[in-house]
């Protein structure tokens, strides 16, 4: 078969696969091949165009460095990340959104997002995470339980967020150092609570290539505020989401489409004074209440 006709080369770059020892691998790019392809027909792509497309990931490589990385940019605004996330959790938590015994479903998992930052402090119940930032307190409490609503005492809640203005620590500048993060461990009965700020809707990094491609989008920068868990104990599937503040802007809109109506949380404001755990604020406060649910590992 002639390599020179377009309506074989697709089928002609699949054949050179045959050597290919890597099942899962032929498998996955077999399909990026024959959809990359596919789209060049769909669109009949012009060779200038093509060069533009070469010249925007060249730009996003060029953009990466330690703190930065455009392409998981690129995947997360593309909508990618959120999918990938979705398709994981179904599959690891196959058994027990197929259990009819179950009285509730896992918590939905969101993406991650590039501020995660590993071994934050281990705080007991109760602290302030948020103290000295910019941004209103906050007071975060609930349980954690398995899908049959078995309280998980020594759960970890791995917690980070912005503070007020939606800014991380990681974009403060070196000297800032860890701030509004933790871990905190579930008590005997499964509950936590913690204080920390109301998150703040904020853009994802939009000076570089990804941040181009949005505006010719007609597409704004912008996520819903937002606090960050990661919720893990031994023997259950771990679960990476977030808490979204259901009065936020973006809610509808959210540039990584990272929301779900399950993870909309409301804030309750209260005036100054006593707070749920007995401390007494000097200024008004939120609070937020939220029950996670881990799935048994298979
Ligand atoms: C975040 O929520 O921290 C985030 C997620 C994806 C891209 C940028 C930021
Ligand atoms: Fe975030």
């Amino acid at each position: 078969m002639s390599q020179h006709q377009t309506a074989d080369i697709t089928q002609a770059v699949l054949d050179r696969l045959a050597d290919s020892t890597d099942p899962r691998f032929k498998e996955i790019i077999s399909a990026v091949i024959r959809h990359a392809h596919a789209v060049v027909r769909e669109v009949d792509l012009r060779p200038e165009e093509w060069m533009g497309a070469i010249q925007f990931l060249t730009r996003a490589g060029q953009t990466c460095d330690e703190k930065r990385q455009e392409f998981i940019l690129l995947s997360d605004t593309l909508g990618i990340s959120m999918l990938v996330v979705a398709l994981d959790q179904a599959r690891r938590s196959a058994a027990a959104l197929a259990d009819k015994t179950a009285k509730v479903r896992p918590t939905e998992a969101t993406v991650q997002g590039p501020f995660y930052w590993q071994g934050a402090p281990e705080l007991p119940l109760g602290a302030d995470i948020g103290k000295d930032m910019p941004g209103e307190p906050a007071y975060y409490s609930g349980r954690i339980t398995d899908t049959h609503g078995k309280p998980l005492a020594r759960c970890c809640l791995d917690v980070w967020s912005g503070n007020g203005e939606g800014v991380y620590d990681m974009q403060m500048g070196e000297e800032a150092g860890m701030q509004l993060r933790a871990r905190f461990y579930t008590d005997d009965a499964g509950r936590y609570h913690f204080w920390s700020i109301k998150p703040s809707y904020y853009p994802v990094p939009d000076d570089g290539p990804v941040g181009d491609m949005l505006r010719k989008m007609g597409r704004h920068p912008n996520r819903p505020g937002h606090i960050h868990m990661m919720v893990y104990r031994d023997g259950y599937v771990p679960v990476t989401t977030h808490l979204f503040a259901s009065d936020s802007k973006y809610l509808d809109s959210d540039a990584v489409f990272g929301v779900r109506d399950s993870l909309i949380v409301p804030y309750k404001r209260h005036e100054r004074g006593a707070a749920p755990d007995g401390r007494v604020m000097d200024k008004p406060f939120h609070s937020a209440q939220y029950d996670f649910v881990l799935a048994p590992a298979a």
